[in-house]
């Protein structure tokens, strides 16, 4: 992990939450200081306040967040790539 300044961490919204795996890993790694940009699929609650949670787990310096539905994720793959170049250049990764 002292590899990696920024870390991008995706994971589907499960009951307004973040899957277990992903509180495992977040708990694994000391992650302070780290730049850490979430992102997620879900089926209209978009990140809910899974942005605030891996904050107060990691201390991290957090980017806005990114969430997109399943569906347009599987089915809208033109949408998904447009959706996703906008927030990568909002959050300043690409020009
Ligand atoms: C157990 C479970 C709980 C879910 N809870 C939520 C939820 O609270 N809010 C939401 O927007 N979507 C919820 N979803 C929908 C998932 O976020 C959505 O299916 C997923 O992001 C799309 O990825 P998939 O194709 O791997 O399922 C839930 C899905 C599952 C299976």
């Amino acid at each position: 992990m002292d590899n990696y300044d920024t870390l991008f961490i995706g994971y589907p919204n499960w009951w307004g939450d973040m899957p277990m795996i992903i509180y495992n890993f977040l708990e694994r790694y000391n992650l302070s200081g780290k730049t850490i940009v979430p992102f997620c699929t879900h089926g209209g609650s978009g990140l809910s306040n899974t942005e605030s949670t891996i904050a107060d787990i990691t201390e991290g310096k957090m980017k806005d967040g990114f969430a997109i539905p399943g569906t347009t994720a599987q089915n809208d793959r033109d949408t998904a790539r447009n959706n996703v170049t906008d927030w990568l250049r909002e959050d300043g990764f690409i020009e």
